[in-house]
């Protein structure tokens, strides 16, 4: 990174989720940030919106929006949001064919324009988007990294936070695996103010809960009608912004590409990993007991199933 400039972040997708991104990252001061979408206006209205509220809020970083992708010039991270969103009755999954084509001419277009950075994806279905994005883009696999794992935790410890009746700040929790209703909440890790939770709670609560985050999308597609969510997706995008930018070396956990790690090859997948100013800097590997080893295989049979829809689209 070029001495005494701001860091620059690149949003590709100026929708909800992408707009919601770009508040926090501007709201936490992490870089100048470029929004970018194929529709006219769209970017650079949002962009100068949210600039606006720079005085009162107090944040020091520009906020521009193009319609070129060109604008990337020189982003340290980019954040490809783009594509479009589950209606109700929909899976991550239905979305393949349209999304994969959006994702893939995003990522060719930020190869070309900001060739040194860090991309993280947040299109659906996410795992499978960040295939495209790896093979798109020729990045190697730390600089493409998918966001999921914290959403999915974030809906878990919000859940849990709210059972107990404590804190959020107090809950913290870990989900495997791909980013579908097969994701795998991991119980033994999840602890209220460092206590675990299987100490404070019946097993049958415990399964509601865990049920409820499997399903977590889902529940604010059927409540919205006409979107996804997109507070919460945002906010955890933005962490990996900051830890990547920051060089925070954060233990997150993060869709990366298993390289026979959990002895899985050549997926994309959610899995604990140190988040750092390279990227994806090392896969942390749990021991699993056999129930969570056989849920997390068949979240990734899941992955694999969409890739190979993917790769029979051609
Ligand atoms: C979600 O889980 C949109 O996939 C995103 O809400």
């Amino acid at each position: 990174m070029a001495k005494n400039r701001r860091p620059r972040i690149g949003i590709v997708g100026a929708g909800a989720t992408g707009a919601t991104t770009a508040h926090w990252c501007a709201a936490k001061e992490l870089g100048d940030i470029v929004l970018i979408d194929i529709v006219e206006g769209l970017p650079q209205g949002k962009a100068l919106d949210l600039q606006e509220a720079a005085p009162v809020e107090h944040f020091d970083v520009h906020v521009t929006g193009s319609n070129d992708f060109a604008a990337l010039e020189g982003a340290d991270v980019v954040v490809i949001t783009a594509g479009v969103a589950r209606k109700p009755g929909m899976s991550r999954s239905d979305l393949l064919a349209t999304n994969a084509g959006i994702v893939r001419s995003a990522s060719e277009q930020i190869a070309r324009h900001a060739p040194d950075a860090y991309v993280i994806v947040l299109s659906n279905p996410l795992d499978t988007m960040c295939t495209v994005a790896l093979e798109a883009t020729g990045f190697p696999r730390n600089r493409v990294v998918g966001q999921s794992g914290i959403l999915d935790s974030t809906r878990f410890r919000t859940f849990i936070a709210q059972e107990l009746g404590v804190s959020y700040r107090d809950v913290t929790a870990m989900v495997l695996g791909g980013h579908g209703d097969s994701m795998v909440p991991l119980v033994r890790y999840a602890y209220a103010g460092g206590i675990p939770i299987e100490r404070l709670l019946p097993p049958e609560r415990i399964a509601a809960l865990v049920e409820r985050t499997r399903k977590g999308g889902g529940e604010i597609v059927d409540l919205l009608k006409t979107g996804s969510a997109f507070y919460a997706p945002g906010s955890a995008v933005t962490e990996m912004v900051a830890a990547i930018l920051r060089d925070q070396k954060r233990i997150l956990t993060c869709a990366a590409y298993l390289d026979g790690e959990y002895g899985q090859r050549g997926i994309f997948a959610g899995v604990p990993v140190i988040l750092g100013g390279d990227g994806v800097e090392k896969v942390i590997e749990l021991e699993l007991t056999e129930e969570e080893r056989q849920a997390f295989e068949r979240s990734c049979d899941e992955v694999r199933q969409n890739l190979e829809i993917l790769r029979s689209l051609g």
